[in-house]
C-alpha cells in the first residue's frame, strides 16, 4: 500500500505529492513548524491525510519539548496547535484531530510528561491506523453503490495519498472491483493542482485500474455519451444539512450529474461531517496563491497584469447528492436528520459541544 504518510524513529515521513507522478520522493518532518508547511504547500493534501497529519505535528511538538513542569509544557501545547491549526482552512479533519489530540492530552493531566510524550504519539498513531480501518468499511458499504460495470467519474484525488491508505472515493472504487464489478475510472484532471491527473491515475495505475485522464472541461460531453454510470467524489467538510465542500470544480460536476440523471455520491470519514455548521455557505472556502493559476510547470500561461481568481474548493448543494457513505455506513436526504442519527451523540470538532440526537431519518449499513 502507499505509504502517504507514517510516524519514523527519524521524523513524520511524507511521500512528496508535488512530485508525482514524475519523481517519487520523501520529506521528513521533526517540527510543528515544518508539518504546518508540508500542509500548507501541499506534499500532504487531502481533507483525512491533513487531519492525521496535524496529530503528527502535534506529537512531535510535545516530544521535543524541554518543559520540566506540567503548567510549561501545557503553555506549549497550545502553541504548538495553533500553529497546526493556521494551515488550510477548509478541511474540517485538521480541527476535529486538534480537538482530538486536545482531548487527549486534557485526560493525560497527572501524568509524568514522558509518559504525557507517548501517550500522544501513540494517538496519532492510533488515528493512523483508524483511518485506513474507516477507508477500508466505507469502501465495503459504498461497493454497492457502484454500478456492475461501466465508467465511474471521480474528481481530485481522494485515494490513498488523500489519506494514510486505501482512500474515500477511491475506497468506493477499489472495493467495488475486489467485489469483481469492471469499472472503468474517469480521472478529470482537476485545475489547478491537477490531483486527478498526477495523483488519482497513479494511484489507480499502480493498482491496475482501468482509469482514462479528461480534462475538467470533458465531463458533460462524456456524460452525454452515456459513458459515466455513477459518481463519486470525496469531501472535506460536511455540513449539518449535507452540502459538501470538495475541490473546486466539484459544484460542476454535481450539477451535470443531475442534468444527466447519473448518480453522484460523496464519501468521506465521519470526523469530514461539521455538525455544528448549518450549511455550506458558512464553511471558509481557502484561496490560494493565484500562481497556481497563472503558471503551468513555472512557465506564465496567462498575461501578466490581468485579474485571477483561485478558490480551493466549492460547496455542492445537499439536493445534488444522491448519497454519504461514510465507514459507519450510506446516508441519505433528508441529511439534517440521518447525519445526526449516524452521529449519534457526536461531539462537534469546532466547538467541542455535543450535538443532540434525532431520529427517522435513512441510514443503511450494508
Ligand atoms: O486541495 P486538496 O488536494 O487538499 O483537496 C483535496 C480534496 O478536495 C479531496 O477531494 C478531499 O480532501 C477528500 S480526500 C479523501
Amino acid at each position: 500500500m502507499i505509504q502517504t504518510l507514517e510516524w519514523t524513529d527519524s521524523g513524520v515521513r511524507f511521500i512528496d505529492q508535488r512530485k508525482l507522478p514524475g519523481e517519487e520522493v520523501y520529506v521528513i518532518c521533526n517540527t510543528p513548524e515544518e508539518v504546518a508547511d508540508v500542509i500548507r504547500n501541499m506534499v500532504v493534501r487531502g481533507a483525512p491525510a491533513i487531519g492525521v497529519t496535524a496529530a503528527m505535528g502535534i506529537a512531535l511538538g510535545v516530544r521535543n519539548s524541554q518543559a520540566s513542569r506540567a503548567q510549561e509544557l501545557e503553555g506549549e501545547f497550545e502553541r504548538i496547535c495553533d500553529v497546526i491549526a493556521k494551515t488550510r482552512p477548509t478541511a474540517v479533519n485538521l480541527f476535529w484531530a486538534i480537538q482530538r489530540m486536545k482531548r487527549k492530552f486534557e485526560s493525560l493531566r497527572g501524568s509524568t510528561i514522558p509518559h504525557t510524550k507517548q501517550a500522544l504519539i501513540e494517538e496519532a498513531q492510533r488515528m493512523h491506523a483508524e483511518d485506513i480501518a474507516g477507508n477500508r468499511a466505507m469502501g465495503r458499504h459504498g461497493a454497492t453503490l457502484m454500478p456492475a460495470s461501466g465508467g465511474v467519474l471521480t474528481h481530485c484525488n481522494a485515494g490513498a495519498l488523500a489519506t494514510c491508505g486505501y482512500g474515500t472515493a477511491l475506497a468506493v472504487i477499489r472495493a467495488a472491483v475486489e467485489q469483481g464489478k469492471k469499472i472503468h475510472v474517469y480521472a478529470d484532471e482537476t485545475r489547478p493542482f491537477l490531483q486527478g491527473s498526477r495523483l488519482t491515475a497513479w494511484e489507480l495505475m499502480k493498482d491496475g485500474i482501468p482509469t482514462t485522464v479528461i480534462s475538467d472541461n470533458m465531463a458533460g460531453a462524456m456524460m452525454r455519451q452515456g459513458k459515466i454510470g455513477a459518481i463519486v467524489v470525496g469531501a472535506d467538510r460536511i455540513a449539518a444539512n449535507g452540502d459538501v465542500a470538495n475541490k473546486i470544480g466539484t459544484y460542476t460536476v454535481a450539477v451535470l450529474a443531475r442534468e444527466h440523471s447519473i448518480p453522484f455520491y460523496v464519501a468521506a470519514p465521519f470526523s469530514t461531517v461539521d455538525l455544528a455548521t448549518p450549511d455550506g455557505s458558512k464553511i471558509p472556502i481557502e484561496q490560494r496563491n493565484i500562481r497556481e493559476i497563472t503558471h503551468i510547470g513555472g512557465q506564465r500561461v496567462v498575461p501578466e497584469g490581468v485579474q485571477v481568481e483561485n478558490p480551493a474548493f466549492d460547496v455542492t448543494p445537499a439536493k445534488y447528492v444522491s448519497a454519504i457513505v461514510t465507514e459507519r455506513g450510506v446516508v441519505r436526504p433528508p441529511y439534517e436528520e440521518s447525519l445526526r442519527q449516524l452521529a449519534g451523540e457526536k461531539v462537534s470538532a469546532v466547538t467541542g459541544k455535543g450535538q443532540a440526537e434525532s431520529s427517522g431519518a435513512q441510514v443503511r449499513s450494508e
